[in-house]
């Protein structure tokens, strides 16, 4: 089995990527570790903060962010960064070729149940030489270098694409190491599972909830056929059950707050989950257009996601 840098350095990813991957990744596995004294370390619980997006932060969202952020910008090759918990964007060096953008702790609500997080990446090359600034970070994730994200379950994984294929890598503890252990991931066209969070359903707009009663109608209904549902509250945690046995997870619109297009963040979570997804062979839009094609407006934007399988996107969408 191909330890991570052996697999980077047998492909065509050049030194420069292969080095922020490996900052990244090197940092998951502390992040990783910290994660496994838990209450021992006294990481537990909120950080007393809000965050840009209006959250409440949790402390393992500002170490992790911390520990993420320092190891990057050491980093001769990082130009820049932009995460979930920081305010604006982060300059590294005027020389650096990428720009890194991340949520470093997914699924935040999970923590102080000791249930599934991640850290999720996204890396976009840059030209020049020029300070960076936010506007070199507004691309559409179709220009994204390499994306990925890291699971810390039950063993810690990491799942990540530079654009030919997904593969996925286990957290040997014993080396510290990532090693490969699924070579190519496919996301069946076709599924009979679906996660959403069902407790928004009042206010979601009339297609959405039309789609779901048809799905939770069953084999009477008009998809002729039973649907399972699933909601790990982290969406690293459910896009990963999507590539490992196939599925559709959908974070809709809703009216709670008709001012925000949707939940998720275009930048730190939509673009990275969407080009794994559509690597793997499935589809990843909003309620009408392609993620990866968005022109972002800003490094905090939000946006609806409705990814997974290929089929099952299209009939999601198919309801006007
Ligand atoms: P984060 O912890 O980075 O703020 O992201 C949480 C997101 C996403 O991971 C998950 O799918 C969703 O919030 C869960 O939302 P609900 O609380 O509505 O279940
Ligand atoms: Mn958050
Ligand atoms: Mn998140
Ligand atoms: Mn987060």
């Amino acid at each position: 089995m191909q330890s991570l840098s052996q697999f980077l350095a047998s492909g065509s990813t050049s030194e420069s990527l292969q080095e922020v991957l490996s900052v990244t990744t090197q940092t998951c596995i502390e992040i990783s570790n910290a994660l496994k004294k838990g209450s021992l370390a006294g990481i537990l619980g909120m950080a007393g903060n809000e965050n840009v997006q209006g959250e409440e932060q949790k402390k393992l969202d500002v170490i992790s962010n911390n520990m993420l952020k320092s190891a990057l910008l050491a980093s001769p090759v990082v130009r820049a960064i932009a995460s979930e918990e920081e305010d604006d964007i982060v300059p590294a060096h005027t020389d650096g070729e990428y720009l890194i953008a991340f949520d470093p702790l997914d699924g935040s609500s999970n923590i102080d149940i000791n249930s599934m997080v991640g850290t999720i990446f996204s890396i976009y090359h840059q030209t020049g030489t020029a300070p960076a600034t936010e506007a070199d970070f507004l691309q559409p994730g179709k220009n994204q270098a390499a994306a990925g994200y890291v699971l810390y379950g039950p063993s810690t994984m990491l799942v990540f694409t530079t654009g030919n294929g997904v593969s996925m890598f286990t957290l040997d503890v014993d080396k510290g190491e990532f090693v490969q252990t699924q070579p190519t991931v496919e996301v069946p066209k076709d599924t009979q599972e679906f996660a959403i969070n069902m407790s928004n359903q009042r206010f979601w707009a009339a297609p959405m909830q039309s789609y779901v009663t048809d799905l939770i109608s069953g084999k009477e209904g008009p998809r002729e056929k039973n649907f399972n549902m699933r909601w790990v509250a982290a969406m690293v945690g459910d896009v990963h059950r999507i590539l490992c046995r196939g599925g559709i997870f959908i974070y809709p619109w809703d009216n709670k707050d008709p001012s925000k297009p949707g939940k998720l963040r275009l930048m730190y979570e939509a673009n990275p989950m969407g080009m794994l997804i559509e690597q793997a062979g499935g589809k990843a839009f909003t309620h009408t257009d392609r993620i990866l094609d968005i022109q972002p407006e800003g490094i905090h934007q939000r946006v609806a996601v409705v990814l997974g399988a290929a089929n099952e996107v299209d009939t999601c969408l198919s309801y006007k």
